[in-house]
């Protein structure tokens, strides 16, 4: 007998609060890539495609695959996925509920012995949110082809090379070409997702459908000063790293509050020799730059860096500037965001369009297929925080919607 959706919504909640459980520490929930909290998480989900009838594999990134075969041979394949990986002191839905909804549409499919016109292949991403290694991205680039072989260099706070995580993981660095998915059969790729912001909740609406996706930069920025002693040196003759970028920061959050539409954050640092009796001698911060518009968001970073170069001649500290990989703002589909939209009609929930500020595997996706994303309400907006919260219904409303956008393309 078929499950009823609110009891698929119920399993898929009880699922998330299982993966939730698989953490790297002990008081809160960090799955970075590699660890053996992702390795439980991998072979937990597997377990649960196999049970959904698909055939599962683990790529040579370490990304896990399932695939539910059509009712024909030679038949297309539409993607589906999210990513495992979580950041640090994390909720439970962020990446694992769009994994998990749709294993419960390919579930509902097994339990009804039914088959599509076209195939299903579900990817559980290993790295999304790049936590061990600032990348971005990295299991989705993979998939997409895009992967730049350098990032493999990239090492760990332990000094562990991706290159090395990848290797233990049961990947292959050497051979990462051979994982990236062949783009002749692809339907494209839809993403099921928390939204991660106030809108549907403000609006009170279970499922919004995404229209773009927003660049962004990431920007690994120094400061140089010199080290000394604080109870010796002058302050005039100081060259204090941290200054520096105290005042930094300050600019850039005024220069996000001045321009509309614009998010900058610096969210890491870390200060050199970090001693409350040594005057800094380097910081290294993190700079994460948003917006809808990519032109914005460029001028935006030339500003920052032009900053960064006049605080540092300013203090006598000298500013280093690194940027990492930049994603252009990606808009979704017009053809699958069309038949999403129908299928949030066909749910009988009004039809709402909303720009993602967050970034997602989708965009990665983007170089290889058409992308298609939806977005479900999240308690107070709030992410990247234990405090994630969605309700049941909001998920069984985000799983009919799937479901019936599976109707829709297979018409
Ligand atoms: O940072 C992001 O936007 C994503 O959640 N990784
Ligand atoms: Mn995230
Ligand atoms: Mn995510």
């Amino acid at each position: 007998m078929d499950m009823t959706i609110e009891a698929t919504a119920q399993a898929v909640m009880e699922r998330c609060d299982i993966l939730g459980g698989y953490s790297e520490e002990p008081a809160r929930l960090t799955r970075r890539y590699g660890t053996p909290a992702m390795r439980q998480v991998n072979e937990r989900v597997a377990v649960w495609m196999h049970d959904a009838g698909m055939t599962v594999r683990q790529d040579n990134a370490g990304n896990l695959v399932g695939r539910y075969e059509a009712s024909s041979l030679g038949a297309r394949t539409l993607m589906l996925g999210s990513h495992l990986d979580t950041v640090r002191d994390a909720g439970k839905y962020d990446g694992p509920l769009g994994v998990l909804t749709a294993l419960a549409c390919v579930q509902r499919l097994h339990d009804r012995q039914q088959r599509l016109p076209f195939a299903i292949e579900l990817f559980a991403f290993a790295d999304e949110e790049g936590l061990r290694f600032h990348s971005s991205y990295l299991g989705s680039k993979v998939v997409a082809g895009t992967f730049d072989p350098a990032t493999l260099r990239l090492a760990d706070t332990e000094g562990v090379t991706l290159a090395e995580a990848m290797r233990a993981f049961g990947g292959n660095p050497d051979v990462l070409q051979a994982s990236k998915r062949d783009d002749s059969d692809l339907l494209g790729y839809c993403e099921v997702h928390i939204e991660q912001g106030p809108v549907l909740e403000s609006l009170n609406l279970p499922v919004g459908v995404v229209s773009s996706i927003a660049g962004q930069s990431r920007i690994a920025v120094n400061f140089t000063g010199v080290a000394g002693h604080a109870g010796t040196v002058p302050m005039s003759l100081r060259h204090d790293a941290l200054c520096a970028a105290a005042e930094f920061v300050l600019a850039v959050e005024e220069l996000g509050q001045g321009l509309p539409g614009l998010v900058a954050t610096v969210g890491q640092m870390n200060v050199q020799p970090g001693a409350s009796n040594v005057i800094p001698g380097l910081v290294t911060l993190s700079l994460d730059v948003r917006h809808q518009d990519d032109a914005v968001r460029e001028q935006a970073c030339r500003q920052l860096q032009e900053r960064a170069n006049k605080i540092g001649a300013s203090r006598r500290v000298s500013a280093n500037w690194q940027p990492l990989q930049p994603h252009r703002t990606v808009p979704c589909s017009p053809r699958l965001t069309q038949l999403l939209a129908q299928a949030i009609e066909a749910a009988q929930h009004p039809v709402y369009p909303l720009p993602s500020g967050a970034g997602h595997d989708a965009v990665a996706l983007s170089d290889l297929t058409e992308i298609a994303m939806l977005f479900v309400r999240c308690k107070g907006g709030i992410s990247h925080h234990p405090a994630e919260s969605v309700t049941q219904a909001d998920v069984a409303a985000a799983i009919e919607v799937l479901e019936q956008f599976l109707v829709l393309l297979a018409k």
